[in-house]
Formats: structure tokens, C-alpha cells, sequence
């Protein structure tokens, strides 16, 4: 069957290579989305595993329509009975785009009424709605004239991992925070760190991807346990199948530290949901305090960009961010996302490349800086200096 995975823009590619990975065929890339084929244990396993997947979805309806009339008489020759049982909640949600329709609400509550009708046409009962936390989700997708119904097989966002207990003011999501290891191309064999780890959110993904263990497995529900056709042994031998123990030794560090004792707390708390071990340190400790560990690697972070969190010292924190990174980085790879592009250029340093990402609502960038051994002006400017200064020896 066809299965189509959500993802946030910018994570698409990194997405197809997890499919990759798991073993999906058919691959096809699009805006936020990642087709390909599969049978049900492919949509358990992609539940299950995936990292950068918002949700998974299984397209089940796809017409074009005139008017809202066609729309509607097309909707009520669906046996919704397929796809739910009566006694189950659910919700309808999805994205329309479509002049047909002026208040882009409306389909989903046309489409959530033949649902209903369908039941009570036939059993004299109709389900109940629960927009909040339904047991089986509808999604509509409407471009223009043409209307796709899909089920959600994740139902909650597949970011919900059920790990995260405690955040703190402006916490990273989970499948973003995995995007960001993998776009940054962390080998999984140096050290990883997060100086401003807030409720830990970059060590604890990448310690999940280091130990082999999936992306949900503390996560207890999924919405294609409720579906007519679920199939429990097979769901429990994918499950029991997965790694769920931490490797004894990596050989290197895996580092979450901050300013703020409470979020440090919460991060410890939240690690402890998980079968991580002590693969992850977490430590009360302002940035400019920190000791990388030896043999380099990955510094991976996203500071307070000045939206979300307060204003005050955003500026002074990136321009010490900079000088942190020149003093005591040398040898490592550095990342930052921020939406903020001013407070970028504090850093005085030259990002050797830049991804354009949204986290959320916010477009932000994602900045590469690579740290050598060598003079601060030599950071600002890299290359360009260095060969300014060659051309000045020359003459
Ligand atoms: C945007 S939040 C990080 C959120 C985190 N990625 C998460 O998922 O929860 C930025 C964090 O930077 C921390 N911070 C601010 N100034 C700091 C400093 N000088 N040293 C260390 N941490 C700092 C804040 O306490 C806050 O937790």
C-alpha cells in the first residue's frame, strides 16, 4: 500500500533516508512529505522507528470534486465502517487549499458529518467526536478540486515521545532535534555536546541513535491500535524485536549541560524514561565553563533566540558563544539554529555552511562552524583573510 510520512520542512531528505534504512520501497521525496510503499508491518516498524516523521499516514480515499454538493455526495458513498468501529472516538484535521471552499474548516466538518451519518444510517448510533485525543484520526488534504482522506496511524505526533515529561521554557522538538543530528552528519563515533541542553532534548535523540534504540520506544499508544484490522502479535513481535538496551561502552561522550538547574532536573528525569543508561551526561554549568572532551567532535545547539525566550542578553550571549566556541572548541564541529540572523553575526566566526529550516513556525537557519586551531581573525574571516594575508607576504 501506499504510505505517506509528515515531516517538518527541511527534513525531508534525512526522512527518506530512514525509510531507506527500514527497508521501504518506492521511495518519493515531496514538500514536507515522504512517500513509499509498504505492507502493515512497514507502517508499524515507520511508527515505531522513525526519528524525523511528524506522523504516518495511509491515503484510503482519493477523488476530484466540483462543488460542495459533489463533495459531499462523494463523501457519503465512503463505508466508513472500514476504517473504525463505532464504539471508538474520533477527530478529523488535515490542510485545505481550495477556492471551492472559503472557510478552510468547513470540509472537515462535512466530512466529520458523513462519518457520522454513515454510522447512524446503519446502526441508529453515531461514534463520538474527540478533538483532543481521538482514538481514530481523519485527514483530509485538499488542493483545489482534489481530496484525499487518509487515516493517521500515529495519531499524537510521532514527536510525543513519551519520554519528555519536564521542558523548559522553549524546548526543542524531539524530531527536530534528531533532523539536526543527522543534517549535521554526526558520525555517532566522536563526542557529542550541547552547552545550552535545556531539558535535553539534542543528547537524549542522539543517544537513542547511538544505542540503535527507536525513536518511540516509551511511547504506549498509536492510532492503528484501534483500527478494525489491528494486528496485536504482529505489533508485539516488531516491538520485542527492537533493540531496548544501551551499548556498554561508546568510546566517547555524549554531554547536555546548562545554566539552569531545574531544566537540568527535568532533562535528568526525562533520560530516565528511556533504557539510555548512563550514556548521557547532564551538568549544571554556564557554557563558558565547559571543557569539551578531548578528540573533538559535534557541538550541536540551539540557544535562546530572542523570540521565545526573553530578549535581555541574547546578544551578549551569542557574541560569549562566539568567543567560547574560538577558545574552547578547537577541533570540533560547532552547529546553532537560530531564526535570529542578527544575533548570528555575534558570533564572529564564518559558518562554513548554512540549512534553511523551519523549527515550528519560526525559519530559522542552521549554521555550521568549524573551529581550528589558530588566530581569532583567522575564524572571522577564514579563508579570505588567510588569503589576504598570503597575497601581502607575496608583495
Ligand atoms: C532554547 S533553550 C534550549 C532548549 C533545549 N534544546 C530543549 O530541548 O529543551 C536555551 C537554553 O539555554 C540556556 N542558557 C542560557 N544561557 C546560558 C548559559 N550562559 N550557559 C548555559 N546555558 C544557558 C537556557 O537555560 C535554556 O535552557
Amino acid at each position: 500500500m501506499k504510505i505517506v510520512a509528515k515531516t517538518f520542512y527541511g527534513l525531508e531528505e534525512v526522512l527518506s533516508n530512514e525509510l531507506k534504512a527500514l527497508g521501504a520501497k518506492s521511495i518519493k521525496v515531496g514538500n514536507r512529505v515522504v512517500e513509499f510503499d509498504g505492507d502493515k508491518e512497514m507502517m508499524y516498524k515507520a511508527n515505531l522507528w522513525l526519528r524525523t516523521a511528524i506522523s504516518v499516514l495511509i491515503p484510503v480515499k482519493n477523488f476530484t470534486f466540483k462543488d460542495e454538493r459533489d463533495f459531499k455526495k462523494q463523501l457519503s458513498h465512503i463505508n466508513f465502517g472500514e476504517y473504525m468501529h463505532l464504539n471508538k472516538t474520533f477527530a478529523v484535521k488535515g490542510a485545505v487549499n481550495s477556492k471551492l471552499f472559503t472557510y478552510s474548516k468547513y470540509p472537515m466538518l462535512l466530512l466529520k458529518d458523513a462519518i457520522v451519518d454513515f454510522f447512524n444510517d446503519r446502526y441508529g448510533q453515531r461514534p463520538s467526536v474527540d478533538a483532543k485525543s481521538p482514538k481514530i484520526l481523519f485527514d483530509l488534504h485538499i488542493a483545489e478540486n482534489r481530496c484525499t482522506i487518509s487515516m493517521n496511524s500515529s495519531g499524537a505526533p510521532l514527536f510525543q515521545r513519551g519520554y519528555r515529561k519536564g521542558t523548559g521554557d522553549a524546548p526543542l522538538n524531539e524530531a527536530m532535534a534528531a533532523g539536526l543530528i543527522m543534517l549535521a552528519g554526526w558520525d555517532q563515533k566522536s563526542n557529542l555536546i550541547d552547552p545550552v541542553c535545556g531539558s535535553g532534548t539534542i543528547p537524549i535523540e542522539a543517544a537513542l541513535m547511538v544505542n540503535g534504540i527507536p525513536a518511540n520506544i516509551a511511547r504506549k499508544q498509536y492510532s492503528f491500535m484501534f483500527w478494525p484490522d489491528f494486528d496485536r502479535q504482529l505489533w508485539e513481535n516488531i516491538l520485542n524485536a527492537a533493540p531496548n538496551t544501551p551499548k556498554r561502552d561508546l568510546g566517547f561522550s555524549i554531554i547536555g549541560s546548562d545554566t539552569d538547574g531545574d531544566v537540568i532536573l527535568k532533562a535528568r528525569n526525562n533520560i530516565k524514561a528511556l533504557p539510555l543508561g548512563k550514556t548521557v551526561s547532564f551538568e549544571i554549568k554556564d557554557f563558558k565553563d565547559v571543557d569539551p572532551p578531548k578528540g573533538g567532535g559535534m557541538l550541536i545547539c540551539n540557544p535562546p533566540y530572542g523570540v521565545r525566550l526573553d530578549d535581555d542578553g541574547v546578544w551578549d550571549l551569542y557574541k560569549e558563544l562566539g568567543d567560547f566556541f574560538k577558545k574552547k572548541m578547537q577541533g570540533y564541529t560547532c552547529w546553532v539554529i537560530s531564526p535570529n540572523m542578527e544575533a548570528f553575526k555575534r558570533l564572529e566566526l564564518k559558518p562554513s555552511s548554512k540549512i534553511h529550516i523551519f523549527n515550528g513556525p519560526l525559519s530559522c537557519d542552521f549554521r555550521k562552524y568549524e573551529v581550528f586551531e589558530g588566530s581569532m581573525v583567522e575564524h572571522k574571516y577564514g579563508e579570505d583573510t588567510n588569503q589576504r594575508r598570503k597575497t601581502r607576504q607575496r608583495k
